[in-house]
C-alpha cells in the first residue's frame, strides 16, 4: 500500500465549477462546532456505483423513521437521481433543482412525503444538473441549507459516484460520513481513494480556513523523507508553527469515516471492514469505524424490483436485521437524547 500521495492537478479541461472549488476558493461552509442533538447529517458515499449507497440511504431513513426521529433523506446524486425509486415515490412533483435553480427559499417547499410516517425526501434533480454543473454558488447554498436544518433529527444524503469535489463537499459536512463498500478488491480500492481524496479535501480546507496553506504544503512536499501518516503532517507543521500545528490536529481527528461492508456472502466477507480500519490506521494513521456488514441478500433487489424499501418488505430477512443494527449503532454514536438524559 502507498502512503499519501497528493491528488494530481485537476487538468486544464476540469470545468470552471471544478476548478472555482481550489483549496483557496473551496467551501467557506464548514460544520460550526458540534451540531445540536437535534439535528444529525449522515452522508453515505463510496467510490463506486451500484454498491448499494441509495439501498442503505433509504433503508436507513426508514429505520431511523421507525425508531420515532424525523428524518429528512437527500437525493444528492446529482447525475443519477433515484432515491425516490427506492422508495416507491412516483415521479416527484418538485426536486432539488427547484431549490437550486427556481429560487425556492427553503427545502420544506421542496420536500415531497414518503408514506413513511416521519420520513420526508427531497428528491435529486431530474434535469441535467448534475455534480459538475452544480455551480459554486449553488452548492455553497445548499451545503448552508444542510447545516442550518433543524427540522429534521436526521438528514440522509445519499452521494453518487466518484470523487468530485461536490461530492466530497457534502460527505465532509456530515457527522457521520458513511462509506459503502462490497467485499471485493475493486471496490476496496476505490473506497480508499473516495477516504483519500476526502481526507485531501478536508486538509486543504483547513489549510485554507487558517492560513497555514504554506505550511502544510510545505510538510506533504517532504513526504520522500519519511512522510506517511496523518500525525507525519502534523509534527512536520508543528516545528514550524506549534499552536497552527494543534488546530489542525484537532480538526483532522474529527475526519471519521464509518464503514459498511455491503453484500457479504461469506464470514470472511463480513471481517473485511475491521480489515480496513486497521490498515488506514496502520498506514495513514486515521481512525474509522466498522459499522458492521450487510448480508448478499436476493431480498434487496426483489424489493428495489418492488420500488419498495426491503426494511417494510421483509422486515425480517438478514438485509434488514442489518440495516437496523446499523441505524441503531450510529443512533448511539449520538449518545443519548436529552429527554432520556432527563430524571
Ligand atoms: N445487500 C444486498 N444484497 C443483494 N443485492 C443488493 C444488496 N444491496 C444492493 N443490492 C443490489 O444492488 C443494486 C444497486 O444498489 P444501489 O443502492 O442502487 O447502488 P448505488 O446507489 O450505490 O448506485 C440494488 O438495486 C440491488 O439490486
Ligand atoms: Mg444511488
Amino acid at each position: 500500500m502507498r502512503a499519501f500521495v497528493k491528488p494530481a492537478p485537476l487538468p486544464p479541461s476540469a470545468p470552471a465549477s471544478l476548478a472555482g472549488t481550489s483549496p483557496r476558493q473551496g467551501n467557506d461552509v464548514s460544520p460550526s462546532g458540534p451540531a445540536p442533538r437535534s439535528r444529525r447529517i449522515i452522508a453515505v458515499g463510496g467510490g463506486k456505483g451500484g454498491i448499494g449507497k441509495s439501498m442503505v440511504s433509504a433503508n436507513l431513513g426508514v429505520a431511523l423513521a421507525q425508531a420515532g426521529h424525523k428524518v429528512l433523506l437527500v437525493d444528492a446524486d446529482l447525475g443519477g437521481a433515484n432515491l425516490h425509486t427506492c422508495l416507491g415515490v412516483g415521479p416527484p412533483e418538485s426536486t432539488l433543482s427547484d431549490f437550486l435553480r427556481r429560487g425556492k427559499a427553503s427545502l420544506e417547499e421542496v420536500m415531497v412525503s414518503t408514506g413513511v410516517p416521519g420520513l420526508s425526501l427531497i428528491a435529486g434533480a431530474q434535469d441535467s444538473l448534475d455534480a459538475a454543473n452544480l455551480k459554486y454558488a449553488q452548492k455553497q447554498k445548499l451545503l448552508r441549507t444542510l447545516l442550518s436544518q433543524t427540522t429534521a433529527d436526521y438528514l440522509i444524503l445519499d452521494l453518487g459516484a466518484g470523487t468530485s469535489f461536490n461530492t466530497l463537499d457534502f460527505f465532509l459536512i456530515a457527522d457521520h460520513g458513511l462509506l459503502v463498500v462490497l467485499p471485493e478488491p475493486t471496490s476496496v480500492e476505490n473506497a480508499y481513494r473516495f477516504v483519500k481524496a476526502a481526507f485531501f479535501r478536508m486538509l486543504q480546507q483547513t489549510e485554507a480556513r487558517y492560513g497555514i496553506q504554506d505550511l502544510v504544503e510545505g510538510a506533504l512536499s517532504t513526504r520522500e523523507g519519511g512522510l506517511r501518516t496523518l500525525h507525519d503532517v502534523v509534527a512536520q507543521v508543528r516545528r514550524k508553527a506549534p499552536s497552527d500545528a494543534e488546530r489542525l490536529e484537532r480538526e483532522l481527528a474529527a475526519f471519521r469515516v464509518r464503514l459498511v461492508v455491503n453484500q457479504a456472502r461469506t464470514d470472511a466477507d463480513e471481517k473485511v471492514g475491521a480489515a480496513m480500519v486497521s490498515a488506514w490506521k496502520k498506514f495513514f494513521g486515521i481512525d474509522m469505524d466498522d459499522l458492521g456488514a450487510l448480508r448478499y441478500d436476493d431480498e434487496a433487489w426483489r424489493a428495489v424490483r418492488k420500488r419498495k424499501p426491503v426494511l417494510l418488505e421483509r422486515p425480517d430477512s438478514l438485509v434488514s436485521q442489518g440495516l437496523q443494527r446499523i441505524a441503531a449503532r450510529l443512533v448511539s454514536l449520538d449518545g443519548p437524547s436529552p429527554e432520556s438524559a432527563i430524571p
